[in-house]
């Protein structure tokens, strides 16, 4: 780049010089532009001087006018995306007219067409898309819209807040608007026009409003959405039953679109989604579409209160919302499905998605301190990690002065643009807690790793456990402060059960008590210990570090025998089956004779048939880590190493369990099909079975191909072809053919056929790749299908890291590509070359070399930029 972008930091935040109490939007839609009039209210509310500045991204601007007065262009100034008007009064309004091309915009942001349906994405900053304004969230009023389209084309015309005012006009034409007596900041401003089918319901609150609830989707998607609409009503009666908050709104719209960026939006009253998070039957979703769906149903809807109620002062506190709301929502679909299941879930999201890019170049804390584009900051760490310091405060101070805290959190703040530590202030209200400490978690950054040491002493039967932080250092050398965080752990006895023990500073008893730690190095001391347990530790995940103790493979495969925390059972299964795979991994560089170990063999194999625990707890403990969790402890980064040794273990489990991974199949196959938790949970054990029989060479491709054909849901259809497309059979091709037949005009379910390929095993997939790319139904703009098959790739890592540095070329090719149109999808793409440090020499080339090709490209965009030059530094 030639001028280097604009840096914006948390620590020049400054309130606005003006207040905009009222807004009114007019959108005059025509055949290949919209014409916006928007007249601002506004209110000078600090230094007499400071001049109006406005935010403004590619408009065509028609005209400004002040007071009713137009600016000749010697009275304002237009530079680097900023309008300037000096001398304004102190109370006025303010005109501003600007012409937008929504077709031509395939940024997705702003206004844009998604096939023939208008709508917006806002957050974090597509306002000034629409027009110039101050686009910051503690900019805060209330809107009147008004619409006007074509009626065949438009029929449908949405924003937020309750329709007031409809007409149809002259020239076939209408006219609709709303006002929305929220006052919001602009990125939660949404606009919709289209021709869509509606599925309507209604929700009654506890305190007897009704809200009326609509789906918009295209035609002949409305049988598609009963799953999305039936989530949006737990998700309100768990709000209410859960934390007493209610929805406030008279109209609840969710609008399902093709193009979106991201998977959905919580706009005021007029959810915007992606359509793969509301359209759902049986034949077309999979088990895991559906708990997609209720997830970000729910997440969306409680975002109303965390997030649009009380919302951001700046978007440094973008985790104040995010890391809340998916804190609530893990919590909610948690409660609608197995507890421990859903825990295991996330934190093998949170390990496999947060820890590399804590680990990384563009590691930071959950509330950043700079950042050239925010979009770069809706990341894995604001999100969960930053749910996870959320579950700290909660499992540190309780989940009744938790919600205590919530409360005060809304009495204290509702209608405002608040910081992470007015939360935290809530909190310690609410708690009368200090965490003056605890607030290290919102300004480090990296994952905090603890060795945990025991020593027993038999004669004074005396435990004693340290841990010990280990600290990072910031950039400029100084020491990071140690992190104040629940460690919840058990002793065990000789047969697994639970030792009381008594901590010393309550003189309560516990089985599983949560320890407070909060030094560099910390010693606590349980007495009273018969004989020498076994120690049950990080529980639950009760935060999110790295815990290390020296536990011998017997430790472990006890703990996963015996430990009554499911959680710290899945933990042990990982641990065991990790440092197996890296004494492998060393033992084929060494070409020793290796063997399968017995007795992780028979321990899961135990836990195979074990049919007293939950067939989705038994499908996460088959589970071996992923090559992630498992370069993550080699000497050198080598993820072809990590999937030998994976692969040998898998084939390893296959041949021993043959006979029973078999009879469990047969039992599972014939159950009928629901989407109840209960019936994915078998589903999930049933094709955890069928995809270790595709590994027994092609004895069972028969047996999967049956599966394929006769199959009545998605799950059952996508398990049995990704199982087919790491074979080299006919049944490979025929299915891939007859998928393709079945569903190329389904956009949402062909990209499942992008997936499975693009994430195989076969060694030709970068030529698939390019053959896919040509196919009809690929569409090289659409954000979903970029994923499904370039996002898909880069997590193939196998083969994204091949020696030959081919799956690096082919990537890095594609994003210059896509950033000439889509900076926000390009950018989130190169989070793919984030190993590049930690990569081996001839590896870590090979990267450069496509790095450099990014970064050097003629018109790189600054969202790119910033995530490719930072990979560069390290
Ligand atoms: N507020 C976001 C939507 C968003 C994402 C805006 C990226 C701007 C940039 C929304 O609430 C959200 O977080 N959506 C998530 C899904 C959620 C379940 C984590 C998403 O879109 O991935
Ligand atoms: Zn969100």
């Amino acid at each position: 780049m030639s001028n280097s972008p604009k840096v914006t930091y948390l620590s020049e935040y400054t309130a606005p010089s003006f207040l905009v109490p009222d807004v009114n939007l007019g959108f005059n839609i025509n055949n290949d532009s919209t014409t916006v009039t928007s007249v601002q209210h506004i209110i000078r509310d600090g230094d007499k001087k400071s001049s109006l500045v406005l935010n403004g991204y590619e408009l065509e601007l028609i005209s400004i006018a002040i007071d009713d007065k137009k600016l000749d262009s010697s009275e304002y100034l237009i530079k680097d995306n900023l309008l300037t008007i000096n001398n304004v009064p102190d109370d006025f309004s303010l005109e501003v007219v600007t012409k937008l091309y929504p077709e031509k915009n395939k940024s997705l942001e702003g206004l844009y067409k998604s096939g023939n349906i208008l709508c917006t994405q806002n957050e974090a900053e597509g306002f000034r898309r629409i027009t110039y304004f101050m686009d910051r969230p503690d900019v805060m009023s209330v809107y009147t819209t008004t619409i006007t389209a074509s009626k065949t084309e438009y029929p449908v015309l949405l924003s937020n807040g309750n329709l007031v005012e409809s007409n149809d006009i002259d020239g076939g034409r209408h006219t609709v608007t709303f006002l929305d007596p929220f006052p919001k900041p602009c990125y939660l401003f949404a606009l919709v026009a289209g021709d869509l089918a509606q599925v309507a319901d209604s929700f009654k609150t506890a305190s007897g409003r009704v809200v009326k609830i609509a789906f918009y989707v295209d035609k002949g998607n409305e049988h598609r959405v009963p799953y999305a609409l039936e989530s949006l009503k737990r998700a309100m009666k768990w709000d209410e039953d859960k934390y007493g908050l209610e929805c406030d709104l008279e109209n609840y719209a969710v609008v399902a679109v093709d193009a979106f960026n991201a998977g959905a939006m919580e706009n005021k009253g007029l959810n915007i989604f992606n359509s793969k998070y509301v359209l759902a039957e049986p034949e077309s979703a999979t088990d895991d579409d559906y708990q997609g769906i209720e997830g970000v149903i729910g997440h969306e809807y409680f975002h109303n209160w965390t997030g649009n109620r009380v919302t951001c002062r700046d978007w440094f506190q973008l985790t104040l919302k995010e890391g809340l709301t998916v804190f609530r929502d893990q919590e909610f679909s948690a409660d609608m499905t197995s507890r421990a299941v859903k825990r295991i879930s996330d934190v093998q999201e949170l390990r496999e998605c947060q820890f590399p890019e804590d680990a990384g170049p563009m590691s930071h804390p959950i509330r950043p301190e700079s950042y050239i584009e925010i979009d770069n900051f809706y990341t894995a760490t604001v999100y969960n990690k930053g749910a996870e310091v959320i579950r700290m405060i909660h499992t540190l101070i309780g989940a009744d002065l938790f919600r205590a805290g919530i409360e005060k959190y809304f009495e204290l703040y509702d209608g405002k643009a608040v910081t992470t530590d007015d939360f935290i202030y809530a909190m310690e209200l609410a708690s009368q807690r200090d965490l003056t400490q605890f607030k290290n978690w919102y300004c480090q950054s990296g994952t905090p790793k603890c060795i945990v040491t025991t020593e027993y002493k038999p004669n004074s039967k005396e435990l004693k456990l340290t841990v010990k932080q280990q600290l990072e250092h910031f950039a400029d050398g100084t020491e990071k402060k140690p992190f104040h965080f629940p460690l919840k752990m058990a002793l065990l006895d000789q047969d697994g059960t639970e030792i009381p023990v008594e901590l010393p500073d309550s003189g309560d008893c516990f089985l599983s008590p949560v320890l407070e730690v909060t030094e560099p190095e910390q010693t606590f001391m349980f007495t009273d210990i018969e004989t020498e347990p076994i120690v049950s530790l990080l529980r639950d995940f009760s935060a999110p570090v790295r815990m290390e103790y020296e536990y011998s493979q017997d430790e472990l495969l006890f703990l996963l025998k015996y430990d009554k925390n499911e959680f710290a059972r899945y933990d042990a299964s990982q641990k065991l089956l990790t440092n197996y795979f890296v004494d492998l991994v060393y033992q084929m560089r060494e070409r020793q004779d290796y063997a399968p170990t017995t007795p992780i063999l028979e321990v899961l194999g135990e836990i195979l048939e074990n049919k007293e625990l939950d067939s989705a707890f038994v499908a996460k403990l088959l589970t071996p880590p992923t090559l992630n969790a498992i370069v993550d402890q080699m000497d050198v980064c080598n993820y072809r190493e990590a999937y030998r040794a994976r692969k040998f273990f898998i084939q390893s489990f296959a041949q021993y369990h043959e006979t029973k991974l078999l009879g469990i199949y047969n039992r599972l196959k014939s159950n009928k099909y629901s989407n109840s938790f209960p019936e994915m949970a078998k589903r999930a054990l049933k094709n955890k079975c069928l995809s270790f029989l595709g590994e027994l060479d092609e004895r069972y491709i028969e047996l999967i191909y049956k599966q394929f054909k006769d199959a009545d849901n998605m799950t059952d259809t996508i398990s049995s072809l990704t199982i087919l497309c790491n074979t080299q059979s006919d049944e490979k091709i025929e299915a891939l053919d007859s998928f393709y037949k079945k569903w190329k005009n389904d956009s949402l379910v062909i990209n499942k056929w992008f997936t499975v390929q693009a994430s195989s095993d076969d060694k030709n997939i970068l030529d698939t790749i390019k053959e896919l790319e040509q196919v009809e139904a690929f569409d090289k703009q659409n954000p979903n299908k970029i994923r499904a098959l370039y996002g898909a790739f880069s997590r193939n890592f196998l083969h994204f890291h091949r020696e030959d540095g081919a799956g690096y070329e082919l990537l890095a090719k594609k994003i210059v590509e896509i950033d000439l149109f889509n900076p926000s999808i390009a950018a989130r793409l190169s989070g793919a070359f984030e190993k590049y440090p930690v990569l081996g020499e001839e590896q870590k080339k090979l990267m450069r070399k496509q790095l450099e090709f990014i970064e050097n490209s003629a018109s790189i965009s600054p969202a790119l930029y910033e995530i490719v030059s930072k990979t560069l530094c390290d």
